[in-house]
């Protein structure tokens, strides 16, 4: 296809899996860059929560957008929210749609069963992406028949402040879709990079082994986690140290990083597993999800 083609071909609706912390936030983005959304999740209750998050982040923009104007407020977040609509079933989700972003838990093997499933129920033209941290996108993508309109399209969290997307090409990936995949980071008002399908792509690549040396220091009885922290924020000028950010991101999703790292790179020294993560992970300790991490929140 010509690029004239793939720009009329823009994305207009998109259906997001997995409504946590980054399926919610790519859910709120898309629809308030006037995407038609579809978000999906387990469970009805899962989803009501997952709304509640998008409503609450909204009513933070909102704020800013329109100052002192409550009505306006009231009725950007209502319009955004009525572009989202919600279904359990991730197959009859993605019957219609011209992109389906996974954001499901970070394991290769559900990921691929999801994306084998939805393989058969999706139109032609709709291009597949994972948002995944770590896994590579070519040993998801191999679980479909469409290849060349697969890619990796990597958000940060949380999605509606943080400005970049990361578009992952694999050899078999079209032209046309990556073009389209940059295009609609475009539209939703993100700066994009590409990388190639290496692991980490390139921010977790240098953020993830960063957050694991910190943890490693602890462990060692180095520095205390606060002072840590505080020595990265004022030291290095981060906007969190990287325990706080650990928590942010999830501890359950970063032992999952490295849990296929570990394995995957035994040789490779920075991806080693740490003992603490682990217990902290096996304690139901996953950060601010659960109300605590390597730090306690209300
Ligand atoms: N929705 C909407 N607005 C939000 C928000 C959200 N979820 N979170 C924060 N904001 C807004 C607030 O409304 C606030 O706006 P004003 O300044 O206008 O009041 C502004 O952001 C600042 O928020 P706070 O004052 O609460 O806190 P902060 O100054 O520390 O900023 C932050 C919050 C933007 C998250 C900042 O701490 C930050 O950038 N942290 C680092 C985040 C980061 O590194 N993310 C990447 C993680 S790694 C990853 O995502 C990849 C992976 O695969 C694991
Ligand atoms: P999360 O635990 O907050 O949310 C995952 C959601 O997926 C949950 O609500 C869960 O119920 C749902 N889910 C699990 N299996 C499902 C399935 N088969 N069908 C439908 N829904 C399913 O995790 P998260 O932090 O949003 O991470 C999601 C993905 O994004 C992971 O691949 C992660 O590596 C990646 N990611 C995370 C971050 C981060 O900072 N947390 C940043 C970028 C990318």
């Amino acid at each position: 296809l010509s690029t004239s083609t793939a720009v009329r071909s823009a994305i207009k609706h998109v259906t997001v899996i997995g409504g946590g912390l980054m399926g919610s936030g790519i859910a709120q983005v898309a629809a308030a860059t006037g995407h038609d959304v579809i978000m999906v999740d387990q469970t009805d209750d899962i989803l009501a929560k997952s709304k509640a998050a998008i409503q609450k982040s909204l009513g933070r923009v909102a704020k800013k957008k329109y100052a002192d104007d409550g009505e306006a407020q009231a009725s950007f977040v209502g319009e955004v929210m009525s572009r989202i609509s919600t279904n359990t079933d991730a197959v009859a989700a993605c019957g219609k749609t011209d992109l389906v972003v996974e954001a499901i838990v970070e394991n290769l093997d559900v990921k691929r069963r999801l994306f084998t499933a939805l393989d058969a129920a999706a139109e032609e033209h709709t291009i597949f992406a994972s948002n995944t941290s770590s896994l590579p996108i070519k040993d998801i993508a191999s679980a479909t028949k469409r290849q060349d309109r697969f890619g990796g399209l990597h958000f940060f969290n949380p999605v509606p402040m943080m400005k970049l997307v990361e578009v992952v090409k694999i050899p078999e990936t079209s032209n046309e879709t990556f073009e389209r995949l940059v295009n609609l980071g475009k539209a939703m008002e993100k700066t994009t990079v590409e990388c190639k399908d290496t692991p980490g792509f390139i921010v977790n690549r240098l953020l993830v082994p960063y957050m694991m040396e910190a943890v490693r220091m602890l462990e060692r009885g180095d520095a205390s986690a606060r002072d840590i922290d505080t020595a990265m924020k004022l030291g290095a000028g981060y906007p969190m140290g990287p325990f706080e950010l650990a928590d942010y991101v999830g501890l359950d999703t970063t032992k999952f990083i490295m849990d296929g790292w570990s394995q995957k790179y035994p040789d490779i020294e920075i991806f080693r597993k740490s003992d603490l993560l682990n217990k902290l992970v096996a304690e139901g300790k996953f950060g601010r999800k659960t109300g605590e991490g390597f730090y306690k929140y209300d």
